[in-house]
């Protein structure tokens, strides 16, 4: 079954002006939502997953954050979603709500649906958690589905659908509590060329619709710099950020992106940065 295309209707929140939002970004005047300052993380085994990280996230950002296996990209995701404590620096929101930690949804690279239930069950999961019934949930259930362009499968089983479909109701119960930032952990890596493209291309109009922050995580240059407004280079041993480079077009961008100076350019200079930052380490 080839996967739907993305409806540009029923919005989760207000959409807000991407274009003024770029604008207003690009003269450095977008509020700030995250601010990470000196933050470092060693686990137990003695692994220093992160080191000294410094790293401003602004409201309407599409932020990759690119780099090699190992660098700590997942790390720096999972202490921005507070799912584990880093061991020391700071972790500042200053979002809305004052200075609380924003709603988030988590994609994970696994779509980790649930193989006994059907597709609104595993997007109900959430909204379950926190307490919600099932006749309550249901109109958020179906706005989730229709934003990910599978309206018509709320009754379908995990085994019914393709791996981009799979990824898809894996983000619609990422959508289903409205975030207004959206921690994506590589979640087209294991798809073919053809759906990742056309999944790249429905994630830029959903944070268009949804009016949401995104911080995804990727070790594909060219994905990074096709979906970003800013590219945050990582390297390994220990994780850290090695270059930013902002990509001045507005979202969403389309397929004729990839022959522009803007994105050629990105990749190019997100490139030269990995290959600076492998010269300098040891080969892995
Ligand atoms: N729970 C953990 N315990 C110990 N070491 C970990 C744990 N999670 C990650 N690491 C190590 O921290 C480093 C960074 O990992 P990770 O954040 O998963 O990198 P990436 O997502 O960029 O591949 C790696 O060396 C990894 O082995
Ligand atoms: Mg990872």
């Amino acid at each position: 079954m080839s996967a739907p295309a993305l409806p540009l209707a029923r919005p989760a929140n207000p959409p807000r002006d991407m274009a003024s939002l770029g604008a207003e970004q690009a003269k450095g005047g977008a509020s700030p939502l995250v601010t990470l300052t000196g933050v470092s993380k060693e686990y137990q085994n003695g692994i220093t997953a992160l080191a000294r990280l410094d790293l401003l996230v602004r409201t309407g950002d599409f932020l990759s954050l690119l780099g090699p296996s190992g660098c700590g990209k997942s790390t720096a995701l999972r202490l921005i979603a507070g799912l584990e404590p880093a061991t020391s620096g700071r972790i500042e929101w200053t979002g809305s709500p004052a200075s609380g930690r924003p709603s988030i949804g988590f994609v994970f690279q696994d779509p980790t649906l649930m193989p006994w239930a059907s597709v609104e069950s595993n997007v109900f999961l959430p909204l379950r958690l926190a307490g919600w019934s099932f006749r309550d949930a249901l109109p958020r259930i179906e706005e989730a589905l229709a934003l990910v362009g599978l309206p018509d499968f709320k009754k379908a089983m995990p085994r019914e659908l393709s791996g981009g479909m799979k990824m898809r109701v894996s983000i619609a119960r990422a959508l289903v509590t409205r975030p207004s930032l959206l921690l994506m952990d590589e979640p087209f890596a294991a798809l073919d060329e053809i759906t990742r493209f056309k999944l790249n291309d429905d994630l830029m109009r959903l944070k268009q619709e949804m009016g949401c922050t995104v911080i995804f995580v990727t070790h594909s240059i060219y994905e990074s710099a096709y979906l970003s407004t800013r590219i945050a280079v990582m390297a390994a041993r220990p994780g850290r950020i090695i270059a930013e480079i902002g990509v001045d077009a507005a979202l969403p961008r389309e397929e004729h992106f990839r022959r522009e100076s803007a994105y050629l350019d990105a990749c190019a200079k997100a490139a030269d940065a990995l290959h600076g930052a492998m010269d300098a380490t040891d080969h892995m």
